[in-house]
Formats: C-alpha cells, structure tokens, sequence
C-alpha cells in the first residue's frame, strides 16, 4: 500500500520533471524587483476576484510561481514548439509511454475488466485493475484521446486561463450567473485551443474545450466518472485517501484520483451549495443538496467529520431503467410484471417498499410507465428523480426546504395537498414518511386517487406493522384502500436487486403474500392464490376469472416483446405502452409478427 502510493508519487514528480522540461520560456529575462512586486500583486489581485473557482484544481505550484514571476508579458504566450522544447510530439509520447508501462510493471496489476464511456464529447477509458498489494481493485481512468503531451499542454493553458481571464466584474458568489462565468471562459479557451492545436479536427477541439471547462470551472475529475454508467456512489473521505466510487459490478473501489487538500474538498462542496442557493461554513458543516438531474449530494466538513472533510455523491441513472432492464437483469418476471401492469391499468394503489437503496425509486419509475397516456399525472419528491416517457400526461412537484431563516418549506405534505387540486388521475409519491403525509395519501386514495408510494420497509408484513404503529399510525381501517404492496431487495452477496414479494392487502387489513422470492432458484414464485386483488380486479374490469388470464398472457406476451426487440429506453416503452393503451391491435399485429412499431 505504501509502496504504491510511493510509486504514484514518484510516477507524480517523473511527470511533472518532464513537464518542466517543456515549459521552457522564450525569454528568461528577470524582471526589475519593482516591477517584479507589482506583478505579483496584481497575480494575487486577480486570484482573489476569481475567488473559489478557480481554486477548483490545485492553485499552480510553488515552483511554477517562481517562474511566472520571473518572466515578462509575452513569455506567458507559448508555441507549441517551444512548449516541446525541440522534441517531436512522437518522442514525448514515447517518453510518457515507457514511464507508464514501467509503473505499471513495478506493481504488477491484472486487468479485472475494461471499458469506454463518453463524458459529455470526452472519450473516456477505465480499467478495473486487481493489484498485488491491494485488498480492494483500484478503477483507473483515463482519457483516451488526450496524450501526456496534450495533457501538458492542456495544463499550461488552464493555468494562462486563470491568469488571463478577469472575473473582476462578475459576482461569482451567485450561482445563477454561472452560465455567464462558463461563457466568459469558453470563448478564452477556444481562442487558446485554437493557437495552440491549430490542426486538430473541430470534434477534437471541442472535447478539449469541454474537458479544460469540467477542470476549470466543475469537479473536474468527479463530473467525468458520474458519467460512468457503472457507477453509482462516489465518495470523497478525505484528501489523504484517493477518491472511492461503488461500482455497479465490483462494488467498492478505489480510484486513482487524488484530492490534492482538505481544501478542495470545501471548495467542491461549497460550489455544490452555490448551485442549489445554500451555504456550507464551519458554522452549518453538514449540506444535503440535490442536484439538477436528480444526483444527491451529502457533504461533512471537518472537525464533524474527524479524518477530512467528505463529499457523498448518489448518482441517479442517467438512463431511467425500464420495465425491460427489469426483466433482463431477472430483477422481476414477466408474470409479476403482467400482474402489476394489469392492477395499475385498472387504477388500483400500490406501495414500493424495500430497505435503503434497494431499488425503491426505480422501480417507482419503471411501473409508472404501465400508465396510459390520456390521464394526469402528479408526482411529488423531495428531489427529481422520477422521470416519464414524453408520451404521457405529468406533472412533476419537488419539495423545498427551509432557508437560513427558517422560512419558506415546501414540505411532501404541502405537496400531497396541493396535488389534490390539480384534478390528478394518477398520484406519485416519492417517499412517505411521516404521518401528515401517510394520512394526506391514505385519504387520496379513499376520495378515489390512484396513489403510488414508496416506504422503507423489508416484508409486506413490516410494511403493515410500520404504517399502523407510532409515528405513522395510519388506521388499521384504512389499510385495504392499497391494494398491493411491492417489496424490492437487494441481495447483500450478490449485489443484485430483486423483487422480493407481491402482496394483497385481505379486507380484514391483514397481508397475503401472492408471489414470494426464492433465493435458491433466484425466481420469484407464486406462494398463494390471490383473494382480494382478483376480486378487485374482476370488479373493476368486468372480466371473469379467464378473460383477466387472457389479458395477462397478452400483456406478458407485450414484455418478452420489448425484452426480444430490446426496447429499454424509457420513450420507446412509453411509446409501446402508449399503443396499447389506443391502438391495440395494430400493437398485437407488431407483437406477433416480432416487428419493431415504425417511429411517430
Ligand atoms: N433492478 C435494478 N437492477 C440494478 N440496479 C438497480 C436496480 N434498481 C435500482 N438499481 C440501482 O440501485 C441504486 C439505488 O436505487 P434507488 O435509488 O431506486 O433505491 P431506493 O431504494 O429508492 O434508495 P433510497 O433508500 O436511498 O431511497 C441506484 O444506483 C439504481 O441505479
Ligand atoms: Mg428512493
């Protein structure tokens, strides 16, 4: 352990020598002390207005400092050639190739696995790598397209762009004029890419654009690998350990990205609260913020948190899962899945419960996909993370928390009230759990509401026992109004999620658990005969006993369809559901002759 970080450390300096190497300047004039004085104050000016974000990558090094100092104005203006200090970019490269392969080679790594993924236009390589010395595989990334050299390269011109561009006239402490601050750095650093790179191809340029932006401006590092669909928790814990992310196959695993102080960290942090119009300071350490496409942020400064300041990024899938991810990765049946689709399209209520990231909130998404496409829809969450197809009726509501003064909550409640008014069909709720908002839902549903909600909960029956005890203490009375309570599970071994149970909530509000996980054949299986939901069901479609098993093998014949044809996006389902839901004939004709639905 040691010896590898040792090793990255001396990988740091080797580079960072070569990187000297090339910064050679034009004229190594020394300047007058006064003049010398004044240039400096006026680095230390310009630093200042920029404030935090350009602070967002380590400030330039003491020894690049020095440099600048000591140079004149137009020594800042760099060609390529000189920056190459008369080798050929072929030889650098060859330079930078045999130092990585000699690292590489010294800690004697087996590749785990090895993928690409686009990060926004940057072209981004991961190795999942299993080193000797390790206990945990160590997930590298790297920029493909982007050589040591450019990398060089790329460094001294980010370094010229905080020097270069005055954000004196801009308040940067307001996060709505950060647009305004990207604009102002964009146009600066194509104009520098552009002199710098003069033959490169316009898609190649533009990835540099973005990738110095992400560095200059974002988390740099962070806001690449939250692209990595794989992942789905990045942590920082503090700045004498590398970055850890929670990977889809792997699980947890170091990275080899370093946060260079405790610092950075806070500045990360505090540009995170900027953005969502909050402050985190030594007086209010603690910030949970949600960002725009519905990633959750948690951030601790020290001394709260005792070995650093940490930052916890909950990514959201950037592509919503489908009911077609679900049956590919066996997370549910087609059969259950006909059955939940057959209950929602007939308006009856369920509850999503299931423990702490057990896949709550997605499967919330994934069934609201079975709505048909003429009713309203309302869903109501602490952040945005639900999202529909482009097909159906929605209207979404995010909850608001208090600001500095106590004022202006929006609370779940308030939500759920409101939503009354809006004449919904349809009610989602991103999670219920307090009593004010268990009451608003049960009466929704008794005034003729279909209501979805998700509760933490790990069986059907402590779903029961948790709504009608204290604090909820739902009536036991009310429980029948849900119709269905949909546990999800996540297998602590495996990683996989789960559909755990279906269940049915009898008239006498005790629970009928229809369909039940078996872990030894990894299938989840019918346990007993449905009562009150077929019953409910009859009731509300008019069909008898063998017409709903014919609705249902229709519906489950509809889903092998989209798993045979891979339809998973989420409006292509939509728009498959949206086809049954008016035209469903011609959908049948499609489905039976495999045929992909022509584009509307
Ligand atoms: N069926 C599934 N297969 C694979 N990954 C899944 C599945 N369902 C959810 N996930 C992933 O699991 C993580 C947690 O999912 P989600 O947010 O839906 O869980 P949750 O139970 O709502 O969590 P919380 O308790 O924090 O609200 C996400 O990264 C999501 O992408
Ligand atoms: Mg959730």
């Amino acid at each position: 352990m040691t010896e590898k970080k040792e090793s990255e450390k001396s990988k740091k300096n080797r580079l960072y020598d070569l990187s000297k190497k090339f910064l050679t300047r034009k004229k190594k004039q020394v300047l007058a002390p006064e003049k010398k004085a004044e240039k400096t104050a006026k680095h230390a000016k310009e630093n200042k207005t920029a404030h935090g974000y350009v602070k967002s990558d380590p400030a330039p090094d003491e020894e690049d400092k020095e440099q600048s100092e000591t140079k004149s104005e137009e020594t800042d203006e760099l060609l390529p050639h000189e920056i190459l200090n008369g080798k050929s970019p072929e030889e650098l490269e060859a330079e930078a190739k045999a130092e990585a392969d000699a690292i590489a080679k010294e800690q004697k790594g087996e590749v785990v696995s090895a993928y690409e993924f686009m990060s926004k236009n940057i072209p981004i390589q991961v190795r999942v790598v299993k080193f000797e010395r390790e206990f945990v595989p160590t997930y590298e990334v790297s920029i493909s397209q982007i050589s040591k050299t450019t990398e060089l390269i790329l460094e001294k011109i980010r370094q010229q762009l905080i020097r270069h561009v005055n954000l004196g006239i801009i308040e940067i402490t307001d996060f709505r004029k950060a647009d305004v601050i990207e604009d102002k750095f964009k146009k600066t650093i194509v104009v520098l890419i552009n002199k710098y790179f003069p033959d490169l191809e316009n898609e190649t340029k533009d990835f540099l654009v973005t990738y110095l932006i992400q560095k200059s401006l974002g988390l740099g590092n962070i806001e690449i690998i939250m692209n990595d669909d794989f992942i789905e928790e990045i942590v920082i814990n503090s700045s004498t350990e590398p970055l850890w992310v929670y990977h889809k196959k792997h699980g947890w695993l170091k990275t080899n990205i370093e946060i260079s102080d405790e610092e950075q960290t806070r500045h990360y942090a505090a540009m995170i609260a900027r953005k969502v119009g909050r402050q985190i300071s030594v007086l209010d350490p603690l910030l949970d913020a949600h960002l725009g496409v519905g990633d959750r942020v948690n951030a601790t400064l020290s001394p709260i948190s005792t070995k650093g300041n940490t930052i916890t990024f909950r990514k959201f899938s950037r592509e919503p899962f489908t009911i077609t991810h679900f049956l590919q990765y066996k997370t549910i049946t087609s059969e259950a899945a006909a059955l939940i689709w057959l209950a929602m399209q007939y308006e009856l209520s369920a509850i999503i419960a299931g423990g702490t990231a057990s896949g709550k909130t997605s499967t919330l998404n994934v069934l609201a996909t079975f709505f048909p496409p003429n009713q309203r829809i309302i869903s109501i969450e602490d952040t945005r993370e639900v999202r529909l197809p482009k097909f159906l009726h929605w209207v979404p509501l995010s909850t608001r928390l208090a600001n500095a003064e106590g004022k202006g909550e929006i609370s779940m409640g308030d939500l759920l009230v409101n939503s009354l008014r809006m004449r919904p069909d349809r009610i989602l709720v991103g999670e219920v759990r307090r009593k004010r908002e268990a009451e608003t839902l049960f009466e929704s549903i008794h005034t003729g509401h279909s209501c979805y909600a998700t509760f933490h909960a790990n069986t059907a029956e402590e779903t029961v026992r948790r709504l009608i005890n204290p604090p909820i203490e739902v009536p036991i009375t009310m429980l029948p109004a849900i119709s269905m309570i949909i546990i999800q599970f996540r297998n602590r071994r495996t990683g996989n999620r789960r559909t755990f149970q279906i269940a049915e909530i009898l008239p006498d509000s005790s629970v009928n658990v229809i369909l039940q996980y078996n872990p030894k054949k990894d299938i989840l299986e019918q346990v007993s005969k449905s009562k009150s939901l077929m019953d409910t069901l009859k009731l509300f479609t008019g069909f008898g006993e063998s017409e709903i098993h014919k609705d249902l093998a229709e519906k489950e014949k509809i889903l092998n369809y989209l798993v045979k044809n891979k339809i998973d996006s989420l409006d292509g389902v939509g728009r498959v559901m949206a086809e049954y839901y008016t035209k469903r004939e011609n959908l049948m004709s499609h489905v039976n002759r495999n045929k992909k639905l022509e584009d509307n």
